[in-house]
């Protein structure tokens, strides 16, 4: 793996955020190669990170990562939604920051067998905890209904064909050839969208995207998790939250502007249905975005948008 893969992005940003002081306890809920927690351990000898990754072989690349920190570091096992749970295991209940850096990371999607990306041929599966016995992306290709696919790809892939993807999945499968690699679900893309010269995307991008965020459940969970975050953060704790597209940046913004007492009830209601209290501050007005030389460096990092919150007493 190119060793550019590995940066962390939007890393001083997220520090200047965060701000981890001397003592504190921060959960990185997406602990991934570990490249924010060494970050955030680095900055005092006597702060604690408990990390987080719903991924066996992520958490085994950052183990060896972070070993040297000792007992500072713990590292679970886990879904994020369950943060509350791994809080309470681990011994306590409120920290003093919490980063979720979303989405799949370069050794997921880099990965010749995971099946998350068109790149390499193999097993449809985008399981981002192959452990889970949850259903594989192929599983769900064979199993949903035509408009559940399409409503799939529509929803979370923003793509305008796919109505015609969900239909060339399903008579595949009518003609005993379901689709169950990754080549094959990039061939069904490419055979029923009209490429436009000008898209500077692989026309399967989008079906992908969609595939994986459903496969993971990535926007059903995203709410829950924000909240269960901030109860568990101390006064004056923060939140910070880096994400990839705008679906997941919108969930993410009105989420936290919910929870900072913006009343998101219709026009002309005479009392606040919607349950806003303020019980955040909102310290990024506009989401903060890499600079162009981070773009450059580091592909990855293009689409990235970093919003952070500070728990009010
Ligand atoms: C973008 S990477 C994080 C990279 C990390 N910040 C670093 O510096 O190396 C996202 C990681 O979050 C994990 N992840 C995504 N959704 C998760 C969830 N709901 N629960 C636990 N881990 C999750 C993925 O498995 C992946 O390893
Ligand atoms: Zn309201």
């Amino acid at each position: 793996m190119a060793e550019h893969l590995h940066l962390p992005v939007l890393l001083n940003e997220t520090l200047q955020l965060l701000e981890p002081k001397s003592d504190g306890i921060f959960v990185d809920a997406t602990l991934g190669l570990g490249g924010h927690a060494e970050a955030i351990l680095n900055i005092a000898n006597n702060i604690k990170v408990i990390g987080i990754d719903q991924d066996t072989e992520a958490i085994a690349h950052a183990r060896k990562r972070l070993r040297k920190f000792g007992d500072r570091i713990t590292i679970v096992h886990s879904n994020f939604i369950d943060i509350k749970e791994v809080l309470k295991a681990s011994g306590q209940t409120q920290v003093d920051g919490i980063l979720a850096d979303l989405g799949v990371s370069s050794l997921q999607f880099d990965s010749g067998q995971r099946g998350f990306s068109f790149r390499f041929d193999a097993p449809l599966d985008m399981r981002m905890d192959a452990d889970s016995g949850d259903p594989t992306a192929a599983q769900m290709l064979a199993e949903f209904s035509e408009e559940e696919i399409a409503n799939i790809i529509y929803q979370y892939g923003e793509e305008r064909f796919s109505r015609r993807i969900a239909r060339r999945i399903v008579w595949k499968r009518e003609i005993g050839e379901p689709i169950t690699t990754t080549a094959e679900l990039a061939e069904a893309v490419e055979k029923s969208v009209k490429r436009n010269p000008k898209d500077k995307i692989h026309p399967a991008t989008r079906t992908f995207q969609a595939l994986r965020i459903a496969v993971n459940r990535e926007i059903e969970i995203l709410e829950q998790f924000l909240i269960d975050s901030v109860d568990s953060l101390k006064n004056e704790g923060r939140l910070a939250v880096i994400t990839f597209h705008s679906l997941e940046d919108r969930i993410v913004k009105q989420t936290l502007q919910k929870l900072s007492g913006k009343c998101f009830c219709p026009p002309r209601i005479p009392q606040c249905m919607c349950g806003a209290v303020r019980r955040v501050e909102i310290l990024t007005r506009k989401p903060t975005v890499p600079t162009e030389s981070e773009m450059r460096e580091n592909p990855r990092s293009r689409s990235a948008k970093l919003r952070a919150i500070r728990k009010l007493s």
